[in-house]
């Protein structure tokens, strides 16, 4: 049977998945089998679980990995998060609460990070032939594609480090980008949900809302469906947001709680406290009156007040509430903000809301949840934990995502006495005319191109080209760097501004490479400053979750344009109380 391979990594703050599945061609999304590894894992013993551990430790090159690691000071967490420069703050402030290393330094990390997806994919490989029964020479047969999920709100530099320690991993080819797909983990988790939820009623034209809530972050997205034939398809009608407010933050609240009651014996038993949570307390507490003792150590001096008697600490629901309601609140607040966005959809309905992710599977969230918003249903899929890696095998369903911000490229152009010095652009235009020694002319330098803007849809199979143009000496470097400017939103709103103001921020460098053009077919020009040669070329864009550009001259494609993300621009000066 003709199909392909679709291996699919979720690489999470806290823990992530792989699964895979062989997608027969034509073959139905609600028939196709989803193997999640959900054992054997080294260091896992006898209990299964869907995700492992997103932590690992590098001892004299020896590394580890998942539930190999225990109880070393030197381990490395939240990885994920040191991935995306927005958010290493927030990390470092996670990192330190929770005593975990934060010496390595990014290519270290990234270094780590690859030999960790490696580990994973090499399990899939593994599982395939000892658990499906494979033969190699049909895994080696079969095309193979790879799938990534990413947060919503990830910055592209940070889509571009995953996706690099991916490629790096064996997921796809290192030198085709191409070959790996990245997939936001909202649309991933709602693919999933609906298709295989068997109550959830969706028709076409609904839309729903998705709450991925899960160890660091939690990642809302609101989609319409289109269709379901012959797939599910859905379009993202409000962009995403995202904010860390994830389950890490009640095992953080929850520590700060404990050593308010029993001081320095927290940190001492830090391990076993933060185990007992996760494992017993975090995922059964629904808001009801159960009454928990927490095991410290015998040692411990009984304090009635404080709830501290035999080496243990009482918690009760009213201390849970406490510990849950600010992060809840968090949470609620994101949801509100989407719903409200989509108010008046569906009148007279009630407006789903997929609830998956770790801290998704909470009971007291999902209490909450239906307690704020009675406008709302909330679904919780049974394997809302694995949601992610699950929807992002059945990926290939995704059609149009709504772009983030204005994309696009600073150029000069031709000087035009109509067009520049009278009508809206003349008043800026007058800083921005400049000789060209070249072509002996006048010209408008600063002048943005935008190849989208913000709220444009867009779909894998869409592209966006200008044709632009440079004069280069004969001996100069053909390869030369153009500028990605980004434009989240300013002075302009949605629409990127005319000339480059200080609203664009400088995002990537892009490194076009016009020698693999042959010589022989440019123009050779003549100027006063000596030959030249006018290379007209079109810069293309297409936008699967990350941007990309191609080089195109003369109708034929010279591939992709080699991009330089940039650390985002830290805006560091003095601030006024
Ligand atoms: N029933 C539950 N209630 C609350 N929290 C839970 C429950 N089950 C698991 N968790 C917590 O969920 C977190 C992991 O969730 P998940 O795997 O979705 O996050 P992640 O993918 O690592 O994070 P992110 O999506 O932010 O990168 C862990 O902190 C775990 O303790
Ligand atoms: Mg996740």
């Amino acid at each position: 049977m003709a199909g392909k391979i679709v291996v699919a990594v979720d690489f999470g703050t806290t823990y992530s998945a792989i699964g895979y599945a062989f997608v027969a061609d034509g073959s139905d999304p609600g028939d196709i089998v989803l193997d999640v590894i959900d054992k054997g894992w080294p260091g896992q013993g006898r209990r299964r679980s869907p995700k492992i551990p997103t932590v690992f430790t590098l001892e004299r090159n020896t590394f580890k990995y998942g539930f190999q690691v225990q109880h070393d000071p030197d381990r490395v967490c939240f990885a994920k998060l040191f991935l995306d420069p927005t958010q290493i703050e927030q990390a470092q402030h996670l990192a330190k609460f929770t005593a975990v290393s934060t010496s390595l330094s990014i290519a270290k990390l990234s270094d780590c990070v690859t030999r960790y997806l490696r580990c994973l994919r090499e399990r899939a490989f593994e599982h395939m032939v000892k658990e499906k029964g494979w033969t190699q020479d049909f895994i080696k047969g079969t095309p193979h594609d790879y799938v990534l999920s990413v947060p919503a709100i990830w910055s592209d530099k940070a889509k571009d480090r995953t996706l690099k320690c991916a490629l790096s991993a064996g997921f796809g080819d290192e030198s085709d980008p191409s070959s790996i797909k990245l997939v936001l983990e909202p649309e991933a988790a709602a693919v999933y949900t609906i298709t295989t939820l068997p109550n959830c009623a969706l028709k076409v034209n609904d839309v729903f809302v998705v709450c991925d809530a899960g160890g660091g972050t939690v990642d809302l997205a609101t989609y319409r469906i289109t269709t379901f034939q012959p797939s599910l398809r859905v379009n993202e009608e409000v962009v995403g947001k995202g904010e860390l407010c994830g389950s890490v933050m009640l095992n953080r609240r929850f520590m700060e709680f404990v050593e308010k009651k029993i001081g320095p014996f927290a940190q001492e038993f830090q391990d076993d406290i933060e185990r007992e949570f996760n494992d017993v307390i975090k995922p059964a507490f629904n808001g009801d009156d159960t009454v928990y003792r927490l095991e410290v150590d015998p040692e411990l001096p009984d304090n009635p007040a404080e709830g501290i008697a035999n080496g243990s600490l009482t918690v009760t629901s009213e201390d849970l509430v406490k510990i849950f309601e600010p992060v809840v609140e968090s949470v609620l607040i994101l949801l509100a903000e989407q719903v409200e966005a989509v108010k008046g959809a569906a009148p007279g309905r009630k407006m789903p809301v997929l609830l998956v992710g770790g801290f998704g599977s909470s009971e007291y969230l999902k209490m909450r949840i239906s307690q704020q918003f009675k406008n709302c249903t909330v679904l919780q899929p049974p394997d809302a934990w694995s949601a992610v890696v699950r929807g992002a095998i059945l990926r290939s369903m995704i059609q149009n995502r709504k772009i983030r911000c204005a994309y696009g490229v600073m150029a000069r152009e031709k000087w035009s006495p109509e067009k520049h010095e009278q009508g809206p652009l003349a008043p800026y235009a007058a800083d921005y005319k400049v000789w060209d020694a070249f072509e002996q002319k006048w010209t408008c330098k600063n002048r943005m191109t935008w190849y989208v803007k913000k709220g444009d849809q867009f779909n894998e199979t869409k592209t966006v080209s200008f044709k632009f143009y440079r004069n280069v000496g004969l001996h100069h470097n053909l390869k030369f760097e153009i500028d990605l400017w980004a434009y989240p939103e300013g002075r302009e709103g949605e629409d990127g501004p005319p000339f480059k103001d200080l609203d664009c921020r400088r995002i990537a460098i892009m490194k076009p490479d016009l020698s693999v053009i042959p010589k022989a077919s440019l123009e050779k020009r003549q100027s006063p400053e000596g030959p030249y040669y006018k290379v007209l070329y079109q810069l293309e864009m297409s936008f699967d979750t990350t941007i990309s550009f191609r080089l195109r001259y003369q109708d034929q494609l010279y591939g992709m344009v080699e991009t330089e993300y940039l650390e985002p621009e830290n805006d560091g000066g003095i601030r006024r109380e």
